[in-house]
């Protein structure tokens, strides 16, 4: 069985490819390589030995999607992660969220509707339920206010896929992961953030090995254990699964509806604090940071309820806090030694 993946050469779409084809599916991926490389796809013929065809299509374009659609009639769903994720980015320029993030969505779902692709599956986000006081999230805490144009795409793609599948047969589930970190076991695919990244586990990694020369906690007054933010850190192996189990699911038709909503975290929320402890834990390495003020926009806290994805997919995350750390930091640490040998 085949399924199109869009967003494949990207940090989450590469490891869900290793899953998927680790349970028998083939994959074929759409990116237009804005945001990536080709490098993981290397990756991924290493670990699986299959190499993986990605057609550098921009979503975006109808007539070039469609044709990558009608050469891949016979898949049995799409996969759709491709999109733009930087925050801040979103804040500067909301219409290149908008325009991106958003046309491609809806030259999918053009193409699912058109070619009757029966299953599909998006990546949405923790970023959906704004600055909610309820903990742990469930999926029927209600939407909050978009914190940035970025949360405002995921918001707006999911109401667009929920009232498609109002009117179409395809079988939707939308993921809404919490924090994804860490990397492949095997070292050979992780993530590659393009520029300085904001997100806290590469910041901490690069910090560690030296190309960050300083980081900074931000805030330490916050109403929490330690004063600092709290977030459900999970590992990209455990998301990755999530979206075979998915797939599989509508597969089997399990779905008790057309459009299905599933969380994706651990259950366990983390400070910024824990988090750097459990790096320094595994790797030895004592980190230069410095406690800050508040990021603006951030969220206190948030961890998710995942029972529903739990009972229904048979999803279970498999891997803590250390081992997020003991992964992204070998595959920063792989990074440092191509560079090296190069
Ligand atoms: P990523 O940037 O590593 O991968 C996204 C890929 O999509 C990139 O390779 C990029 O080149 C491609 N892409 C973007 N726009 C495209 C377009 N118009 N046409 C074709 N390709 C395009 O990001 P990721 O971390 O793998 O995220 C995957 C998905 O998960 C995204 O939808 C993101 O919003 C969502 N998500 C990510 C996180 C996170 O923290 N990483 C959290 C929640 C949700
Ligand atoms: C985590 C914690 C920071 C960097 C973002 C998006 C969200 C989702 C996941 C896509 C916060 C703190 C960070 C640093 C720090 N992405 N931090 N120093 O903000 O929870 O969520 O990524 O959907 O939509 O908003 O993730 O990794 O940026 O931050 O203290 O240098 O780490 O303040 O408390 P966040 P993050």
């Amino acid at each position: 069985m085949k399924v199109l993946v869009t967003g494949g050469c990207g940090y989450i779409g590469a490891h869900t490819i290793v899953d998927l084809i680790n349970n028998g599916f083939d994959v074929v991926s759409v990116d237009s390589n804005i945001r990536s490389t080709t490098q993981l796809l290397d990756g991924i013929e290493k670990i699986t030995g299959k190499k993986v065809r990605n057609y550098k299509v921009d979503l975006c374009n109808l007539e070039d999607t469609h044709a990558v659609f009608h050469e891949n009639r016979d898949i049995v769903g799409v996969i759709h992660f491709a999109a733009l994720k930087t925050v801040p980015e979103s804040v500067a320029d909301p219409l290149l969220y908008f325009h991106n993030n958003l046309t491609s969505l809806v030259n999918v779902l053009k193409c699912v509707k058109e070619f009757n692709i029966p299953n599909l599956v998006f990546s949405s986000s923790c970023s959906v339920y704004g600055n909610t006081k309820a903990l742990p999230v469930v999926e029927e805490t209600p939407i909050g206010e978009a914190q940035s144009p970025y949360a405002r795409t995921k918001q707006m793609g999911e109401q667009i896929i929920e009232d498609y599948s109002h009117v179409n047969d395809t079988q939707s589930i939308i993921l809404r992961y919490f924090n994804p970190v860490g990397a492949h076991p095997s070292g050979l695919i992780g993530e590659l953030p393009l520029g300085k990244p904001d997100n806290l586990v590469p910041v901490i990694t690069q910090t560690a090995i030296g190309k960050i020369p300083k980081m900074t906690v931000f805030g330490s007054d916050y109403d929490t254990r330690d004063g600092s933010c709290v977030r459900d850190y999970i590992h990209v192996t455990d998301i990755a699964a999530a979206h075979t189990k998915a797939l599989q699911y509508l597969l089997d038709h399990k779905n008790e509806s057309n459009c299905e909503i599933f969380n994706l975290g651990t259950g366990n929320g983390v400070t910024v604090l824990e988090a750097i402890l459990a790096f320094e834990k595994i790797s030895g390495v004592k980190l230069n940071y410095v406690m800050g003020p508040r990021r603006p926009g951030d969220v206190i806290a948030i961890y998710a309820n995942n029972s529903k994805a739990k009972e229904k997919l048979g999803w279970l995350p498999q891997i803590g806090i250390e081992d997020c750390m003991r992964t992204a930091w070998q595959w920063e640490v792989s990074l440092r030694n191509k560079v090296l040998s190069n």
